[in-house]
């Protein structure tokens, strides 16, 4: 019913196509001309920014350079095309918003499900994390790397912190990854530590600090008077040495008092040569000479082994003096297993099933802490006074601890290695 028949038919197709192919003319994007295979002579197309309702041209695109480019392509046409990325380069852009800087080209979507992320609310050591009481929102170290590791995210999180625990004492961080594990929580995150156990319900990120158990004991001073110049050597060595200066001050004596005018005199005045050589010799300052060639034998092997016994006094004065001076007589886990007094761990924390379960400490000797203060004065008391002999805890938190504490110190290396 289109009546088709009406319609006049136009059979010049071929000639109309040819007349197409021979168009040389500029219009509004450039030249228009064809190739012999009916391609576009040299196409190219402006860049354009189009800023409310206004634009600008920040740059072209040819087919000839194959390039964008700030050079118009009438320019190129008469330079060889250079295909170099190097040499790609538009005008800055102004994006909406009339910024230079790249939108992401995402917007927070409004119907997105907040992931429920559960924070420990910790009562001590409240740097890492924490629910500030003032605003109500969680803050602390860990805090702080989630929401930068976050902004790295190329699309938005949507989000909330849920804080667990009451705040009043360290939450158990076990029970914070059942929660977890039982979908409680979509996430965790804080000053988790990434244990065996733990890994085998839920997973976790690449560790953000490096953590282990270690012992924080009491610890005393080396040097408690100003006779630490007589440290370096025992008693006996002091003796030794002092009974062989005077035993080659003798044996010079019987080999020169015969030759030698230095070694004569009164018995009373050879007794003293006789302290005076030796006791010299010991700042290489004697003045008496030696002539026979046996007392210039005994002098020269004593005036090394002088040599040998100052240089090891020197040493061990330096080290002494400059060294670390406080000392703990806990040296490991194995002093804290074969011993029987009491040992503090910190509430919440991994430390104190690790000790009953992989050190089989006896879970009567463990005690709770729940503060620096309390680690401090359980340290101070002491195990038989009510206190503890020494305190299993992370060492971030032990970092903290020792930064406002002294007389305690890291007994031994970490005995554990994790992360948080
Ligand atoms: N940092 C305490 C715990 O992970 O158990």
């Amino acid at each position: 019913t289109l009546h088709l028949e009406a319609m006049s038919i136009f059979d010049m197709g071929n000639k109309l196509l040819e007349n197409i192919r021979k168009v040389n003319f500029t219009g509004a994007s450039g030249q228009v001309q064809f190739d012999a295979s009916g391609d576009l002579i040299h196409p190219a197309y402006d860049i354009i920014n189009i800023i409310r309702n206004g634009m600008r041209t920040v740059g072209f695109w040819s087919n000839y350079s194959g390039l964008l480019s700030t050079i118009s392509p009438e320019a190129l046409y008469s330079k060889p095309p250079n295909t170099s990325l190097a040499n790609q380069h538009l005008y800055d852009v102004i994006w909406p918003g009339e910024t230079a800087q790249r939108p992401r080209g995402w917007v927070f979507p409004s119907n997105a499900k907040e992931l429920k992320i559960g924070v420990p609310n910790r009562f001590s050591f409240k740097e890492f994390v924490t629910e500030d009481n003032g605003t109500g929102s969680i803050k602390g170290y860990c805090i702080d790397v989630f929401t930068q590791a976050l902004s790295l995210l190329p699309y938005p999180v949507s989000y909330k912190f849920i804080p667990f625990g009451s705040g009043t004492e360290n939450p158990n961080y076990d029970k914070l990854i059942h929660m977890v594990e039982s979908n409680e929580f979509d996430a965790a995150i804080g000053d988790i530590a990434i244990t065996m156990s733990r890994t085998v319900t839920i997973d976790f990120t690449q560790p953000f600090i490096e953590t282990g158990l270690v012992i924080l004991a009491p610890v005393k001073k080396h040097i408690k008077t100003s006779w630490a110049f007589l440290q370096p050597f025992t008693l006996e060595m002091w003796c030794v040495t002092g009974l062989f200066f005077l035993i080659v001050g003798v044996v010079v004596w019987v080999l020169e008092h015969r030759i030698n005018e230095d070694f004569r005199g009164p018995p009373s005045q050879q007794i003293i040569t006789i302290f005076w050589f030796s006791f010299s010799t010991l700042f290489f300052a004697h003045r008496e000479n030696t002539m026979s060639s046996s007392g210039r034998g005994v002098l020269i092997i004593w005036l090394f082994v002088v040599l040998i016994i100052v240089s090891s006094y020197t040493a061990s004065l330096t080290s002494i003096l400059t060294v670390q001076q406080l000392d703990t007589s806990i040296k490991g886990i194995d002093d804290l297993k074969s011993s029987n007094d009491p040992i503090g761990f910190q509430v919440g924390s991994f430390a104190q099933d690790y000790m009953v379960k992989e050190l089989n400490i006896s879970r009567s000797r463990l005690r709770a802490l729940s503060s620096p203060q309390e680690y401090a004065e359980a340290l101070k008391l002491g195990p038989k006074e009510g206190g503890v002999m020494a305190i299993v805890d992370e060492r971030p938190y032990v970092e903290l601890f020792l930064s406002t504490y002294c007389k305690i110190a890291v007994a031994g290396t970490d005995f554990t290695s994790r992360g948080w």
